[in-house]
């Protein structure tokens, strides 16, 4: 029988989805059978764990956003599913030392989201810091007449002649920096994994080092996140969520950074705390942040603070949200599914 494959949210081919496309050829020659969960809301758990539980699983195609790989899920599978494929590059929703010790195999899609996320990035950067989320709450509340032009209104701080400190110095983090070049940036302090090394050629992503010249900028790698902290007018935050950098930017973090600089977020949300923030930003210790991730999303509702705070701009977690990138995620998925349970002619775009 053709291996079963388990896809956790829809992804229509006709809505320009080429993991669907791929994913549907393969069902129509019979080399897989697709059981599908056919809303666009989390897979419901109970339905997971049946399926799972029927012992003839393969392959696992999930999603980041509101679904859990753990443990309990691993055991409900058996010992018939040989990978996990989860469309997205970040992983902290996987238990992936449960894979490891199952020998399942891990599939993720870091590669097709990298310029979307970076130009999210830079988009929160500009928003930010030139307070267009206030600008545009007063337009909507309709308190534009009552705001006459006047020589300091809703003046922010530009992004020219800063320093940019980037914590997580991945593709994402040297995409979103090198889009951050075009608005005057003049210098860049970094954090690898290991805050204080150099950028290895392996993670060269424009296999240009030395960076500076790439660039035709300082960049080099923080001392510390002290450094980062105290030198930066602009923070962004571009690691993945990790024992160790759950809360990087905490109370004491802030207690040291400039009070005109700005903190942007398009890692995960808990890489902040999200009660430090509010408080150096209402007490003036922060100018702003921008914000596409934030603890306890999507369940945000909008007396929260972090929405309250008219200068933080925040986003629905639309970092990777473009046709182009999803469509790339999906195929990078579907492939690394469909290589991870035998199906002949396809690849892995990307093991872990
Ligand atoms: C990712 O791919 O990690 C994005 O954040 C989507 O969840």
């Amino acid at each position: 029988m053709a291996p079963k494959i388990i896809l956790t949210r829809p992804l229509p081919a006709e809505k320009g989805l080429e993991g669907g496309a791929l994913l549907d050829q393969a069902e129509r020659a019979g080399l897989v059978r697709v059981v599908r969960w056919t809303k666009d809301e989390p897979v419901d758990r109970k339905w997971l764990l049946e399926e799972l539980g029927k012992g003839d699983t393969d392959g696992l195609l999930c999603m980041h956003n509101g679904e859990k790989i753990d443990e309990e899920l691993l055991e409900a599978a058996g010992s018939s599913l040989k990978v996990v494929s989860t469309m997205s590059a970040g992983y902290d929703h996987v238990d992936v030392s449960a894979l490891k010790k199952r020998n399942i195999r891990f599939g993720t899609t870091p590669d097709a989201l990298t310029d979307a996320t970076a130009d999210i990035g830079a988009m929160l950067a500009l928003m930010a810091t030139r307070r267009a989320g206030e600008g545009i709450r007063a337009v909507l509340d309709g308190k534009w007449p009552e705001m006459p032009w006047n020589p300091l209104l809703l003046c922010g701080h530009g992004l020219q002649n800063t320093t940019v400190g980037v914590i997580g110095f991945g593709k994402i983090g040297q995409t979103t920096l090198k889009r951050l070049l075009g608005f005057g940036i003049k210098r860049c302090l970094y954090s690898t994994s290991r805050v204080g090394a150099p950028l290895d050629s392996s993670r060269d992503y424009f296999k240009t080092l030395p960076l500076a010249d790439y660039l035709g900028i300082e960049v080099r790698p923080a001392e510390s996140y002290d450094e980062i902290a105290r030198e930066s007018d602009l923070v962004v935050l571009c690691c993945p969520l990790t024992p160790q950098t759950k809360h990087l930017v905490d109370a004491e973090f802030l207690s040291k950074v400039k009070p005109t600089a700005c903190v942007v977020n398009t890692a995960r949300g808990p890489v902040i705390d999200t009660d430090a923030l509010v408080a150096a930003i209402r007490e003036g210790r922060l100018a702003s942040a921008g914000l596409d991730v934030v603890t306890g999303e999507p369940d945000i509702p909008a007396d929260h603070p972090l929405v309250k705070e008219e200068r933080i701009v925040l986003v629905p977690h639309i970092g990777s949200a473009t046709i182009q990138a999803r469509s790339g995620m999906s195929r990078d998925a579907a492939r690394n599914c469909l290589a991870g349970v035998g199906v002949e002619g396809f690849e892995w775009a990307n093991e872990v």
